[in-house]
This record gives C-alpha cells, sequence and structure tokens, in this order.
C-alpha cells in the first residue's frame, strides 16, 4: 500500500506569501463500472472510463500563512460565487481527512472558489470533476510549497489517489481520453489506489469520440452512490458481479484497442444495464430509471438496427441517458438527437460532451 503520510511538509509561516492554484478538470464516463467499494474507497473490481470534455469543475485554492497559532481547518467555500455550507461541509470534511498527507493545510487559512460548466441540477454526476479539481489543486500547492512533485507522472499518481479519497470515480477524471482503475492482472502498473492513463492502449477512433447527455430528470437522485456501494456488500449477486467485471474488462481492453465498436458498445450498454439491474436486485431495491430513460434505450436500439450507424448509450447512476458515437456519423446523430430524443428531455436539456483531453491547469 502506498504511504503519503509526510509530518514532514510543514512550513516556515514568515517565509509563505500569499498565493492561490487553479484547476479545471472533467467528468468522466465509466464504460466498464466501478459498483462495490471496500476500506477507504478500494473498488471491488476494476474499472475503466472515458474522459469528458465539455463538463468540467474549475476551482481556484486561495491560501495564506494564518496568524495565530490556531491548529483546526479555516476553510471559506463559494460555489458559483455564493456560499454553500452543504457542499463546504463535505470539502472539510475531505480536507480534515488528508492532513496527514497535507500537514501544511492545517497552517494556512484557505479559501475554495468552485463552479460547474453544467447547469447546477441537471442531473449530472459532479463529484468526479469537483473532487479530481480540488486533489489537482492540493498537489500543486504541495509542488508550490515544497517542490516536492515536479515529477508529471508522481504529480498525476498522487493526485488520483488524493481524488479516490473524495470520491472513487474522481480518480479517473486525472488523465486524457481513457483510464483505468483498480488491480488487473493483463495491465501493467494497474492499481486499486488509483487510476492510470490509458490514452496510448486505445484505438484513434476514441479519442473524438461523442458523450452527449440527454437529461431525463434533473432532480437530485433518492439514493445516493454511497448507498448504492454499501448495498453491494450484502448483495445476492456480489461476486459474480465482480467477476462478470473483470471478465469484461479483458474483452473491452482489446475491442478500444483494435477499435472494434460493436463489442465496445455492447460491453458499454451491457455494463449501463448490469448497474441499474444491481440497484433493482439489492436490498432494500431502488429504481433510478424513469420511463423516458427506456424510452430513449428503445428508440437507440431501433436507430442503430435501422441506420447500422454505431450508436450506443450508457447510464451512470441516474436517469440520464448518454448516447456514445464516432465523429464520423455526428450529423445523422444529431438529427436523430433533434428529432426523436430531445422531446423525451426534459425542458428538452442536453449536454453536448465528447472525449477530451484531461485536466488543465490555470
Ligand atoms: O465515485 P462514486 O462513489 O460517486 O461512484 C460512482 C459510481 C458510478 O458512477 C455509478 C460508476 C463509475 O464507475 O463511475
Amino acid at each position: 500500500m502506498l504511504d503519503y503520510k509526510n509530518p514532514g511538509l510543514v512550513i516556515e509561516s514568515a517565509k509563505v506569501e500569499p498565493g492561490s492554484v487553479t484547476w479545471r478538470s472533467p467528468a468522466n464516463l465509466a464504460i466498464l463500472k466501478y459498483w462495490g467499494k471496500h476500506g477507504e474507497q478500494l473498488p471491488r473490481n476494476p474499472s475503466l472510463s472515458l474522459t469528458l470534455s465539455s463538463s468540467f469543475t474549475d476551482t481556484v485554492l486561495e491560501y495564506k500563512p494564518k496568524e495565530g497559532g490556531d491548529r483546526d481547518l479555516s476553510l471559506e467555500f463559494t460555489f458559483h460565487q455564493e456560499p454553500n455550507e452543504a457542499f463546504r461541509e463535505r470539502v472539510l470534511k475531505f480536507l480534515g481527512s488528508v492532513t496527514g498527507i497535507f500537514p501544511f493545510l492545517l497552517q494556512l487559512d484557505l479559501t475554495v472558489r468552485t463552479g460547474n460548466s453544467f447547469p447546477h441540477s441537471s442531473g449530472i454526476a459532479s463529484s468526479a470533476s469537483a473532487m479530481s479539481a480540488l486533489a489537482l489543486c492540493l498537489c500543486s500547492l504541495e509542488e508550490e510549497l515544497f517542490e516536492t512533485l515536479s515529477d508529471d507522472a508522481e504529480f498525476d499518481k498522487k493526485a488520483s489517489y488524493i481524488a479516490r479519497l473524495g470520491s472513487g470515480s474522481a480518480c479517473r477524471s486525472i488523465y486524457p481520453v481513457a483510464s483505468l482503475w483498480g488491480q488487473f492482472g493483463e495491465v501493467e502498473g494497474s492499481s486499486d489506489e488509483f487510476a492510470i492513463p490509458m490514452a496510448g492502449q486505445v484505438h484513434e477512433v476514441f479519442k473524438d469520440f461523442h458523450d452527449d447527455i440527454l437529461v431525463v430528470s434533473s432532480e437530485a437522485k433518492r439514493v445516493s452512490s454511497r448507498t448504492g456501494h454499501g448495498l453491494m456488500e450484502s448483495h445476492p449477486f456480489a461476486e459474480a458481479r465482480f467477476a462478470d467485471a473483470k471478465r469484461k474488462l479483458h474483452f473491452l481492453l482489446e475491442a478500444m484497442k483494435k477499435g472494434d465498436l460493436e463489442t465496445f458498445g455492447k460491453i458499454a450498454e451491457a455494463e449501463a444495464l448490469t448497474l441499474h439491474g444491481l440497484m433493482m436486485s439489492s436490498n432494500p431495491s431502488y429504481i433510478l430509471l424513469k420511463p423516458n430513460t427506456l424510452s430513449m434505450i428503445e428508440k437507440v436500439q431501433a436507430y442503430r438496427a435501422e441506420t447500422k450507424h454505431p450508436v450506443f448509450f450508457s447510464l451512470d447512476a441516474g436517469p440520464n441517458l448518454h448516447l456514445l458515437y464516432p465523429e464520423d456519423v455526428i450529423h445523422d446523430v444529431r438529427l436523430f438527437i433533434d428529432e426523436e430524443l430531445l422531446p423525451l428531455c426534459e425542458d428538452e436539456q442536453w449536454i453536448q460532451d465528447w472525449v477530451g483531453e484531461g485536466p488543465v491547469q490555470g
């Protein structure tokens, strides 16, 4: 196990000038899903995601040495320029959990200013982009104060590890194009503790792949992912699921390497339905899909059968449909979205997204 605890990372307050670090970090969509965890945010099975572009979080972390000898965390927090006590509490709890790794946080007055590119309450999970942006800011702050993370690969690995502690799926947002999180014998360097970059191991067709998000409902979901992960502990199908995920990952990696869209799409759709199937078959069971989600799935399947275009759906832990397709069919697919899917969206809301280049430092 990696141990990033480092009591030596303390500042001499008089020598540190106030400053700030800024990161923009994207959301990601798991094609192979993480569902079930143990220990300190460790996954029960490996997962593989595409990194998105237009759904991102911007985070600025401002710091200045504390004047008094107070040893509690000091945090001001705004979301879209407004104070937000619920988010502040979550960030405070997260920062509290990493003070052994970044002890200097206790010596600073911190201000976090953050905001998302996608409309708040559009039903899009924001924890991956938010927690990865914050983790990147913390690593940049360490580098700025101590020059201990100048190696890019080490920086990314630590940022991914820290992001994981905030929200498991966030560890995959650190890399461009695609990431793998979770120890998997076939992939050297893979780990349960951080994600690794996969851009070099996927076919060109995925590098500008589309993932449009069709907003079926913007309501906050009834059951959190944390609860869903917890229910996997006593799930009757848990062991079969974890084994199935590993089996599928082998074929997914092969398909993504070759650019085999049919196999990729088959696995993406099977994983989306499996995730929701696990929710429906847990105890207590619950359903996050809406009638319009199912109508859209039928439309996507019928459209694919009719046109032979490689257009596939995926789902996150919510009712909104992710539409996956390569750049060369964009013209036709956009017409299909306009005519057949937008009428099923809440207020015709959708987000045009695509595979992206990963986080950017401001
Ligand atoms: O990162 P969490 O704890 O919010 O869990 C996310 C789980 C899914 O989004 C449903 C799947 C995944 O691998 O991202």
